[in-house]
């Protein structure tokens, strides 16, 4: 796609791999536009956008089911493609609040298909995730892998995809691809955005660095009677940064006349259990890390990594950054964060 300023809207633009997709689309001769509610973002990112990018940031506070708002956008702008990142993504959450995930992750996807139909978008990118395949019985797994959900969450996601499917049959000229992300890690170079999760952290790593910070006591381990060679669980880590460059390489590719939709999955290609992403961050930052052991999380799986043949291929787009830089990357910004927030 010849980019000179194509203007690409970014739903959920502000959050952690939509910010950092933003620099990606700028560093490409792109005018991203952002649509965010900042329900689980902040505002500040947008600064730090214009200071990492050193330009404009084109964004409008505007929820993803508001189409009579978002008809204004899409007027105002010639928008060539769409990534939508937007949607709830906490596992643990939506088995709490099934109804909220189906109406936020459902609602907004199908108000922005009735858009990129309205208003004739050539590229749509859906942010999926391996958490359609459940509970893999092959690993690595490939996009041809059996899906299936283990949480409201995950289903979301499954049919998502699917709705997504049958929309394009009825508007072939909406190229959609899906991207299958494994376990977004680590921050942009700068150390100014990165993964700044809303209270108690889910994932693995920011609970890690918020605890090498001090602002948790010590690293619940969940699990260490798994059947893999340290006990712990297994995952692709993949650097958020190489994430939000498959973005873009996806928005090109879009403009190929294959397979609608197409469907890839972004890993590394490779395994790393919890105990050897405490080892490395140990290594990396010299600082002990006080953990436990303690039961397995309901609804984890024991591993999986991705295969990554097709996304190599055909997206011509391979990770290129190491589990070390994803984590000093992340260390760097937890220390950058608590700076700032201390200051607020
Ligand atoms: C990784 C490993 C935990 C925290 C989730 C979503 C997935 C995707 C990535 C959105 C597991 C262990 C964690 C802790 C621990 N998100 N862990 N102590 O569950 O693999 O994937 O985030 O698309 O969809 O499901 O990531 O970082 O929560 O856990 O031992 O305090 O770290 O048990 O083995 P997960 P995670």
């Amino acid at each position: 796609m010849n980019t000179e300023k194509k203007h690409i809207l970014v739903t959920g633009g502000a959050g952690y791999i939509g910010s950092h997709t933003v620099v990606a689309l700028i560093e490409k001769g792109y005018t991203p536009i952002i649509i965010d509610d900042f329900r689980n973002s902040n505002k500040d990112v947008i600064l730090r956008l214009e200071k990492i990018t050193n330009s404009e940031i084109i964004y409008f506070n505007v929820a993803c089911q508001d189409t009579f708002r978002l008809k204004g956008v899409f007027s105002q702008f010639p928008i060539e493609g769409i990534i939508h990142f937007a949607a709830d993504k906490a596992v643990g959450e939506s088995m709490e609040k099934p109804l909220m995930y189906f109406d936020n992750n459902f609602g907004s996807l199908i108000s922005m298909l009735e858009l990129a139909k309205e208003f004739e978008v050539k590229s749509f990118v859906f942010s999926s995730s391996c958490t359609v395949y459940g509970d893999p019985k092959q690993i690595p797994v490939n996009e041809q892998s059996p899906v299936s959900y283990n949480s409201p969450y995950g289903f979301t996601k499954k049919v998502s995809e699917e709705m997504i499917e049958q929309f394009v049959k009825s508007c072939p000229i909406v190229k959609a691809t899906l991207l299958r992300y494994f376990n977004p890690v680590g921050a942009h170079e700068s150390g100014t955005i990165g993964e700044e999760p809303d209270g108690k952290p889910n994932n693995l790593l920011p609970f890690i660095t918020q605890t090498a910070a001090g602002v948790r006591d010590e690293l619940t381990v969940f699990g260490k009677d798994y059947d893999t060679p340290d006990g712990t669980c297994i995952r692709d880590y993949i650097h958020v940064v190489d994430l939000a460059e498959a973005h873009v390489a996806a928005l090109e590719m879009s403009d190929s006349n294959e397979v609608n939709p197409k469907v890839f999955n972004v890993g590394t290609g490779k395994g790393t259990s919890v105990l050897e992403m405490i080892k490395a961050f140990e290594k990396i930052t010299g600082k002990e890390l006080p953990y436990k052991f303690g039961p397995r999380r309901d609804g984890d799986i024991k591993e999986i990594f991705a295969n990554t043949d097709k996304v190599n291929k055909e997206l011509k787009w391979t990770s290129r950054k190491t589990i070390e830089e994803a984590i000093s990357s992340s260390w760097t910004f937890e220390q950058y964060i608590r700076e700032l927030r201390k200051e607020a």
